[in-house]
Order: C-alpha cells, then sequence, then structure tokens
C-alpha cells in the first residue's frame, strides 16, 4: 500500500482507544498523511511505507494485565521520532526500561501540567502552566537513564518524557482532545520540529492519486455504483466519472420512502448536470408492498434491506460485462474492521449495517474513500463540482421514511409525513446555524387527537419535530430553536398538511433516547 498523495507518512498504532481516530484527524489537520494501523503491526511493516513518524494510541487495559496489547520494540530502532500517549507511553516506557504501576483511583479530567523543561521542541510556544486532560489507570513511576522527566503534574511525577537522544517522547495525558488547553501545539511540535515532517499532504492530492489508481485498476472494464444521493456514494460516483467516464454505470433505486423531491435531485445533479449513465429504478411498489401491513420497525428495515438486496441482484443482471463495483466506504468504518476492540460503535451499527449489499455479490470492489474521513470526503466532493445540498446534506436512515411512520407505512401516511418534513427542511434552511444541525426531521405519530379548525372539531394526525446535534450520531442533544422559527414551522404545517392539526417538539436527548422515533 503506498501513501495516498504525499511521500510522507506517519504510522499510528491504535491500542484501542476511543480517541485513535481524533489523533489520526489531528494529524491530518497539520497536513500530515497518516493512517491507523492495529497496535501488532510490525516495525519491518512499517518502515517500508517511508515512516516519518510513529503514534502510539492510548489504549482501555493496563500494561500488566494479562493479554495487554504490547508494542514491537524494533519500532524504536526504526530511527523515527515515536510518541506515546497514555497507554502508548506506559507500553513503551515497559520495553524500553521503565516501571509502571496501577494508581489507586484512576485519574479522570483536566489537570494542571506544569512544564519543567520548556526549551524542549514538544513544548515549543507553550506556557510553563498548562491545562490538561488525564484519563489512564496506570502511570509510569520510574524510567531509566536513557530517560529526561520533562513536565509532571501533582499525581504524576513523570507527566511527560524524553529519551535522550529525543526520538522518543510519552506523554500521560491526551493532546489530540480540545480539552488540552495546548492549541493543537504538542502534536503540531512533535509533527514538524521532532520528526521534521514538510506537510505536504492535501486532499486534493489524493484525488489525483485516486483517478490515476482507478484508472489503472479498472483498466478497460466497466464498474457499477448504487447511488442513493448521500454524500459518500455521490462522491464516488463523481471520482469514478472522473476517472473512467463511460465505463461507469450508476443506478439509483427509489424505495418508495425518500423525501419529497429526493428522486428528481439526485436525477437532477447526476443525469442533467454531471451526465452520468445514471439509470433509475422505481421501485416505490414493490417496496410498499413488502411494507403493508408491518408496524414492527425491525421487520420493516429487515423488508426494505431484503428489497434492496433483489434490487439491485436485478439491476445488476442488465450489466453482465460488469467487473466492479464501486462503493463509498469511509476510513471509519475500515478502521472499526481492522481493530481488535469492539467499541460502543460496533454495537450501534449493526442494525444500521441492513441495506448492505450481500457479500457473495460477485464484483471486485473499489472503494476509493476507504482511507478519508467524512469531512474529508466532503472537501473532495466540493472539488469535483458537487452541489452544496449533496455535500452538507443531513444523515438519512437507509429504510428512510419508513422508521419515521410510525405504525404501518401507508401511501397516503407517507405523503402527510413528506409534506411536513418538507416544510421542516424549508424553514431550518433559513436557521443561520443549520449547519451545524445534525439532522432535522419530521415524525407521523400513530395517534389521532382532537382540533378545531373553522367550526368543525376535527381528529387528525400528529406531527412531532426532531431536530438535534451531535457529532457522530452516537449521543445527541435536541437544539434550542428560536421560538419564532419553531412557531412557522408548527404554523405551517397544521395549516398546509392536510390531516394533520398538531404539532409537538421532542425536547428529549440520547441517550436515553434515541434520534429516531421508529
Ligand atoms: P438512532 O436512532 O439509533 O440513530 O439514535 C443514530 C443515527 O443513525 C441513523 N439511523 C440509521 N441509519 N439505517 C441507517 O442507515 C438505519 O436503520 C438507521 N437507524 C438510525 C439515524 O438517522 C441517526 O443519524
Amino acid at each position: 500500500m503506498d501513501d495516498r498523495g504525499s511521500n510522507e507518512f506517519c504510522a499510528i498504532l491504535d491500542f484501542g482507544s476511543q480517541y485513535s481516530q481524533l489523533i489520526a484527524r489531528r494529524v491530518r489537520e497539520n497536513r500530515v498523511y497518516c493512517e491507523i494501523l492495529p497496535h501488532d503491526t510490525s516495525a519491518a511493516q512499517i518502515s517500508q511505507r517511508g515512516c516519518k513518524g510513529v503514534i502510539l494510541s492510548g489504549g482501555p487495559c493496563g500494561v500488566y494485565e494479562q493479554d495487554a496489547p504490547q508494542v514491537d520494540p524494533g519500532i524504536f530502532q526504526l530511527g523515527v521520532p515515536v510518541l506515546g500517549i497514555c497507554y502508548g507511553m506506559q507500553a513503551a516506557c515497559q520495553v524500553l526500561g521503565g516501571m509502571v504501576t496501577p494508581v489507586e483511583e484512576r485519574e479522570y479530567g483536566d489537570t494542571t501540567l506544569f512544564v519543567d523543561r520548556s526549551d524542549d521542541p514538544i513544548f515549543h510556544g507553550l506556557d510553563e502552566k498548562l491545562k490538561v486532560w488525564m484519563s489512564h489507570g496506570d502511570r509510569v513511576m520510574e524510567v531509566s537513564e536513557r530517560f529526561t522527566t520533562l513536565a509532571h503534574t501533582e499525581n504524576a511525577p513523570l507527566a511527560v518524557v524524553r529519551d535522550k537522544e529525543g526520538k522518543f517522547y510519552g506523554l500521560q495525558f491526551h493532546p489530540e482532545v480540545t480539552h488540552t488547553r495546548d492549541d493543537g501545539k504538542i502534536i503540531n511540535n512533535f509533527l514538524y520540529r521532532i520528526c521534521r515532517f514538510s506537510g505536504d499532504w492535501e486532499v486534493q492530492d489524493y484525488v489525483a492519486q485516486a483517478v490515476e489508481e482507478i484508472r489503472s485498476t479498472v483498466g478497460d472494464k466497466r464498474v457499477i455504483c448504487a447511488l442513493s444521493g448521500g454524500v459518500d456514494s455521490s462522491v464516488v460516483a463523481l471520482l469514478l466519472h472522473r476517472a473512467i467516464g463511460e465505463q461507469l454505470t450508476c443506478f439509483f433505486i427509489d424505495n418508495g420512502v425518500l423525501r419529497q423531491g429526493e428522486a428528481e435531485q439526485v436525477c437532477g445533479v447526476f443525469r442533467d448536470g454531471f451526465g452520468l449513465d445514471f439509470r433509475f429504478i422505481d421501485a416505490t411498489d414493490r417496496f410498499l408492498e413488502q411494507l403493508s401491513g408491518v408496524i414492527d420497525p425491525e421487520t420493516k428495515r429487515h423488508r426494505i434491506g431484503h428489497q434492496f438486496i433483489e434490487e439491485f441482484r436485478e439491476a445488476a443482471k442488465q450489466f453482465p460485462d460488469a467487473t466492479f463495483l464501486a462503493q463509498g466506504t469511509l476510513y471509519p468504518d475500515v478502521i472499526e474492521s481492522v481493530s481488535p476492540f469492539e467499541g460502543p460503535s460496533a454495537t450501534i451499527k449493526s442494525h444500521h449495517n441492513v441495506g448492505g449489499l450481500p457479500k457473495d455479490h460477485g464484483f471486485e470492489l473499489i472503494e476509493p474513500l476507504r482511507f478519508l474521513f467524512k469531512d474529508e470526503a466532503r472537501q473532495i466532493g466540493k472539488e469535483l463540482g458537487l452541489p452544496d445540498e449533496i455535500v452538507h446534506r443531513q444523515p438519512f436512515p437507509g429504510p428512510g421514511l419508513a422508521i419515521r411512520v410510525i405504525g404501518e407505512v401507508t401511501r397516503e401516511r407517507l405523503r402527510v409525513l413528506r409534506k411536513a418534513d418538507a416544510i421542516v427542511q424549508e424553514e431550518m434552511v433559513t436557521y443561520s446555524d443549520y449547519r451545524s444541525v445534525w439532522q432535522s426531521f419530521a415524525v407521523l405519530l400513530p395517534v389521532q387527537t382532537v382540533g378545531v379548525q373553522g367550526d368543525q372539531r376535527t381528529y387528525d394526525d400528529v406531527i412531532a419535530l426532531r431536530i438535534v446535534d451531535s457529532t457522530d450520531g452516537m449521543t445527541a442533544d435536541w437544539v434550542h430553536l428560536p421560538e419564532d422559527l419553531l412557531a412557522r414551522m408548527s404554523n405551517r404545517i397544521v395549516n398546509e398538511v392536510t390531516g394533520v392539526n398538531r404539532v409537538v417538539l421532542d425536547i428529549s436527548s440520547k441517550p436515553p433516547s434515541t434520534i429516531e422515533w421508529e
């Protein structure tokens, strides 16, 4: 594997920290290309890749626990600087001649770091007192004469250590989280002052390299791509189109539970705008038939997932000459399948995977985004001319409106929800902080309540508004929208959507609630 768009490479060895991806984000923000590799990656594998620096992540274990992950001692002979963070520091110090002991109580939270050697390059531009974020159960208590202590905290006499040659740095705290108030300087200093990276990595270079690679992999063969209109598959389709033009065929399956105008928008952008070979498959009837009489959300998910596979198989039959299937897999999904540790995200995702393709699809996979984070994929989308509405689209669940129509999904109930949801979208884009909102949508509840319209009593549907902030969908909080905006949404929905006489606002956070109502 070569380095994408840069001749320089930083390896991050993952010891299972919840922050490993954050470390990678910070490194890439410094324009240094990096990848997260399993903690047992050998020094030989790393050196093959022209590596200029290694970061050892934190991790949930104690170094003396049975089966605690170890670091290959050969890493310290590579001649490139190594930064050990928390567990990474402890695992390294153990190999390099230090003593690690458990502390009585886990140290967690804000701590003051007192810098003893402010002339060291790792502290360049920083004050002698720094707020840092600790989260550990063990700490390094003793180090051999090879080491110098650079900083301490009240509880940790060896909070930052360095070996005498300046090739290894160990930090007991987490510089990658924003609670460490160093303004990103510690990681920047490590990369530029210690590893001497030139910082030449740019997402644009990645595009050029991906295009080259796609061309040489595909040759004169045909590639198909199931386009959903989400950011990931849209960017993949455009990247492929740039690389191989008409050898790409995209198809879009309308499952009948999309938002208002969505199918038209995707057709407009890709077929009319970019001139892709784009096939539209209207599978509404078949999906709605599968959903008829179904109330249980898991059954809805299952049926939709199953039907999607059927539709995909049928569509693929039309391209017997296709060898490759392009997919918008992103880096976080790749890392999760590499990491030996299962985080909470692994469990949360299981139910979201319904809608994916079967493993035996018979195509070779092309996944040009597999080393990118979502915001990097967005940047590429922008670079390739993808319109803002798609680049910044909110996440939308695979089973679509089927899990937002609570109870049975019928054409009439979909009509009501679509109309109400379109009003929510139209009003939300007027909100000044719209880009920071994770999701904003309407939910149709399975209850009718009494209302009065003119002189008539009504007995109509209730719409709930779900508008949340989140960074990854795993936790979320409701957004405190301006009252006049909420009032406009509510008024418009009860006035414009026939069959709705009441609007309620969901003010629960996740946990204990979830984002979707289902
Ligand atoms: P919950 O409701 O579990 O949702 O808090 C977290 C995030 O995941 C999305 N979601 C789904 N995405 N298929 C998907 O592709 C699904 O079945 C599904 N269920 C929930 C949800 O919109 C939110 O962003």
